[in-house]
């Protein structure tokens, strides 16, 4: 498919985010009978915070949280508007996860408008120090598409993209039966503003789903996808299977019982880029004193002036 690049759909930074929370977690059932998968803890924080995290760090400010109807007073009673992060996060619904989750892009049409935007999915965690030079240097333009792709074990789980013996990506397929690469797409994407169209004529797969990998692929094929392989130094986990939550959950307990710093800390990234100033930082770490959160929320607040999150290498 080829298609004309506009004007109008290349944009400086791009200043939206979805995070996409709509499935009802059947893998991991029973812990997802009352509540959203991505409301349940990785070690010291919820899911969703990670892929809001990331985002955060990639620059972007405006939230809109996709999820299934059942679960939106509680995301609304997590985040609120965003406010006290100096954010906005709004929410809608995605009444049904079958939906797939190419769908985000006609359910959020109005709030991506005419500009570019990111898509996280609301289980994936990403954990690294290199994250936030990867995701400012991702958000600074987008023409077309980028994606993130990382080697795994298991292949058939996921979107797998393949390559040419020039580097170049020219192939991507959903949940191959027999892959043909082990370069997982993972569940971080910038779009430009074709995306909307873009999902607006896909058509439901086997499963039953718009495919995400669909829209990748229809990048792909007019030459405007980017592939960024993920540097060893970060560890990705989709965990949506009890072995990768837990799997997940170790990685950040480690790292934060041996270094100073926590990982994904929404209220750090928030202060760092400028978003809440001290007395804001400090306010919210009077929230449950006694916890080790909103004491390290306290200590950052007492170390104002200390290193920070690196942007720049
Ligand atoms: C989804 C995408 C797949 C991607 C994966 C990353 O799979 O469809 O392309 O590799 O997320 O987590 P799902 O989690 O819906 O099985």
């Amino acid at each position: 498919m080829q298609f004309q690049t506009r004007p109008e759909i290349l944009t400086e930074h791009v200043r939206k985010g979805i995070v996409i929370a709509g499935g009802l977690g059947s893998r991991v059932y029973p812990m997802t009978v009352s509540t959203s998968k991505c409301l349940l803890p990785v070690y010291s924080k919820p899911m969703v915070y990670y892929p809001v995290g990331v985002l955060m760090l990639a620059g972007i400010r405006e939230i809109l949280l996709i999820c299934h109807p059942r679960d939106r007073d509680s995301y609304e009673l997590l985040f609120g508007d965003g406010s006290r992060w100096g954010m906005s996060l709004s929410y809608l619904e995605q009444r049904d996860p079958r939906g797939g989750i190419a769908e985000a892009f006609l359910i959020g049409a109005d709030f991506i408008g005419s500009e570019s935007c990111a898509l996280a999915l609301g289980d994936n965690v990403f954990i690294g120090s290199r994250l936030p030079i990867i995701m400012r240097r991702a958000a600074e333009t987008v023409d077309g598409a980028m994606v993130f792709a990382t080697q795994v074990a298991d292949p058939r789980r996921y979107g797998i993209v393949t390559f040419d013996s020039a580097g170049r990506p020219n192939g991507i397929e959903e949940k191959p039966e027999n892959p043909r690469s082990d370069w997982a797409v993972t569940g971080l994407y910038f779009y430009d503003n074709q995306v909307i169209e873009l999902a607006s004529r896909l058509k439901p797969s086997d499963r039953g789903e718009l495919e995400i990998s669909d829209v990748n692929q229809a990048y792909l094929d007019a030459g405007r996808l980017r592939v960024e392989k993920l540097s060893r130094g970060i560890a990705w986990y989709d965990a949506g299977t009890p072995d990768s939550l837990f799997e997940a959950a170790i990685h950040v307990r480690t790292i934060e019982r041996n270094q100073r710093h926590s990982v994904l800390v929404p209220e750090e990234i928030a202060f760092d880029n400028g978003w809440i100033n001290q007395r804001q930082l400090i306010r919210l770490s009077q929230h449950c004193p006694n916890s080790d959160y909103a004491r390290y929320l306290a200590r950052l607040a007492s170390e104002d002036g200390s290193e920070g999150i690196a942007y720049t290498e």
